[in-house]
């Protein structure tokens, strides 16, 4: 039988040659969204009519709601790691399988966020606009002084995979690595030379905090005007995470009036900004557009997973990864 797979957006570039495999086999009938931006509601529902199967991004808000207007949907595979845009209480219910791609964007992502990090310190973004700008007249001892990694303290909230590869950078600074997490790992710290703290005591202690957690409720906002304060005026704030970790309007606050010194921002919230959004604007922050799983080889290995997990669900095999297990069992 032929499987109906809906998919949200032009793929990496693995991605649409594995596309290009399946709809020549035969065996798989195709509804492709080949564009760069997602597709509008009524473009979506087109694409998810009957389909057995949807290859979706953090895009794509998929809820109960969704799901009901979608009776044969089986697995919503979802291309990254985080699955925040999908309820996954809503799908188990249905018995909708949803699959992520954890494990091969570990590295990139960590990668990212200490760019974040030494950026910020460093000024970077400043610098090169100093040079742009034709301000460069001299070497001189005070211009555009950061702030010092090696040696640093440096807190990771969220000790999952993502957070314990940054910590693991961070030892090449020689830095001294707090860690906070729900669900403390203490052998994997040890591996790494990390010390659980409560989240007090990260904020107060640290240099550099960097946000690895999922998006929970409990994680919502879990950096609020309250922490912010609680943070160094040296500190700088990396958000690699889930933009609503953050409260933004704290954050605004924050960097305007000097209570924390710069942010480096992956994601936030909202998403996107335009350039007349405060955090765009401010000297001290560092937004990049959510590209932390951003490489070549990254995005194709993402996307690879994406699909073998959408075609494992439907051909009864067991995914690569799979938030909800329990509705394959
Ligand atoms: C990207 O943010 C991801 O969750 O993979």
């Amino acid at each position: 039988m032929v499987s109906r797979i809906a998919v949200t957006r032009t793929l990496p570039p693995l991605g649409e040659q594995m596309l290009d495999e399946m709809e020549a086999s035969g065996a798989y009938a195709l509804r492709r969204w080949r564009n760069d931006l997602p597709p509008d509601p009524a473009s979506l529902s087109d694409l998810l009519a009957d389909a057995d199967g949807a290859i979706t991004l953090l895009t794509e808000k998929m809820n109960g709601q969704v799901f009901d207007r979608y009776p044969n949907l089986k697995v919503v595979s979802n291309l990254a790691v985080g699955h925040d845009n999908i309820d996954i209480a809503a799908a188990t219910e249905r018995g909708i399988a949803v699959c992520n791609t954890p494990g091969v964007l570990t590295d990139a992502t960590a990668d990212l966020a200490f760019a974040l990090l030494m950026a910020t310190a460093r000024r970077l973004p400043e610098a090169q606009r100093y040079v742009r700008d034709d301000q460069w007249k001299t070497w001189s001892p005070t211009l555009l002084l950061g702030q010092e990694l090696t040696g640093a303290t440096v807190g990771v909230v969220g000790f999952g995979r993502i957070g314990r590869e940054f910590a693991r950078r961070a030892t090449g600074f020689r830095m001294r690595i707090l860690a906070f997490d729900l669900f403390p790992d203490q052998a994997a710290a040890d591996e790494i030379g990390a010390t659980f703290v409560s989240l007090d005591q990260l904020l107060a202690e640290s240099d550099f905090v960097s946000l690895h957690c999922t998006l929970t409720e409990e994680t919502t906002h879990l950096i609020d005007a309250a922490a912010l304060a609680r943070m160094k005026p040296t500190a700088i704030l990396i958000n690699a995470a889930r933009g609503p970790v953050v409260d933004t309007d704290a954050l605004v606050a924050a960097l305007r009036n000097g209570t924390i010194w710069a942010a480096g921002l992956d994601v936030t919230d909202p998403e996107p900004i335009r350039s007349d959004h405060p955090l765009a604007n401010l000297e001290n922050c560092l937004v990049v557009p959510h590209i932390a799983s951003g490489t070549i080889a990254t995005r194709n290995a993402m996307a690879r997973i994406a699909i073998e997990n959408c075609v494992a669900v439907l051909t009864g095999k067991p995914p690569v990864a799979c938030v909800n297990p329990e509705v394959l069992a």
